[in-house]
């Protein structure tokens, strides 16, 4: 079976400096990888490369069927077929949660305000926040916030996750609830890719780890590696209790 996503010797700079440095990995269909390593390895900007939000000088990228390294690729289709999270979590402050979750499904996909409530309903539950639709977004936790973030993304439907170190601004309480949704996310069958500096969660939920430094994948390999690192580099990372 084809992978979901497959980067393929992607090089990535700003200006003078090199981000990417022939950056190579596949996930498949149901797979869950973690992206780790340093602060500055350049984990952020493979994630944005694969939802061409920055343009790539040398590689390929394939996702979901789109070219994304082609620059007349049809961003639109691409974004219909992929969901990226932030760690902040931008809802309009001035709309509900389920209002928050209706605007892209009624504007984007053109559906009836009623099928865009149910759908609303539907993934609000997902993320365990049905009692919250009707919550502006200053009423809730970050962590519920988060999780309303989440809800948005899943109403598109998207056959790929994105989420880019969506716990790091909260407290461990709240970032456990986040992860359960992740958690089961990951169980329900949904590809995901996650940078997170969440190890343990990695080494649970993660079918595949990616460890860059430098730009470059350093190491891959099952959760397993994490406990047998076979380069210094991650060996110091893992030692570091980063
Ligand atoms: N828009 C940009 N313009 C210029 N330089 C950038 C831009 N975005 C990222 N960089 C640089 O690219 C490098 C990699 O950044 P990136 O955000 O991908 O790292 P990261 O691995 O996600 O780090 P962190 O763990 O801190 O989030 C850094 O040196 C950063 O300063
Ligand atoms: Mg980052």
């Amino acid at each position: 079976m084809s992978p979901i996503v497959k980067l393929t010797n992607v090089h990535k700079a700003f200006g003078a400096v090199k981000v990417l440095n022939g950056v190579s990995f596949e996930v498949g269909r149901g797979e869950v990888a973690a992206v780790i390593g340093q602060s500055g390895s350049g984990k952020s900007t493979a994630l944005r490369c694969i939802n061409a939000l920055e343009t790539i000088e040398d590689g390929t990228i394939e996702v979901c069927d789109h070219a994304v390294h082609d620059p007349n690729m049809n961003k639109n289709a691409l974004r219909r077929d992929v969901g990226i999270v932030f760690q902040s979590y931008n809802l309009f402050p001035h709309l509900t949660a389920e209002q928050n979750i209706m605007l892209a499904p009624t504007c984007v996909k053109k559906l009836s305000k009623s099928a865009a409530r149910d759908l609303a309903r539907e993934v609000l539950s997902q993320v365990g926040l049905e009692a919250k639709a009707d919550h502006f977004p200053e009423q809730l936790s970050g962590g519920q916030q988060q999780r309303v973030a989440i809800a948005r993304s899943l109403a598109m439907k998207p056959k790929l996750m994105l989420f880019d170190e969506v716990t790091s601004a909260l407290d461990p309480q709240l970032t456990g609830e986040v992860l359960k949704v992740m958690e089961d996310l990951a169980r329900g069958g949904m590809t995901m890719i996650l940078v997170t500096h969440e190890m343990a969660f990695a080494r649970k939920v993660a079918s595949k780890v990616i460890y860059m430094h430098h730009g470059q994948v350093w190491e891959t390999g099952p959760g397993a590696m994490l406990e047998n690192p076979q380069t210094q580099e991650l060996r110091d990372f893992v030692g570091s209790g980063l």
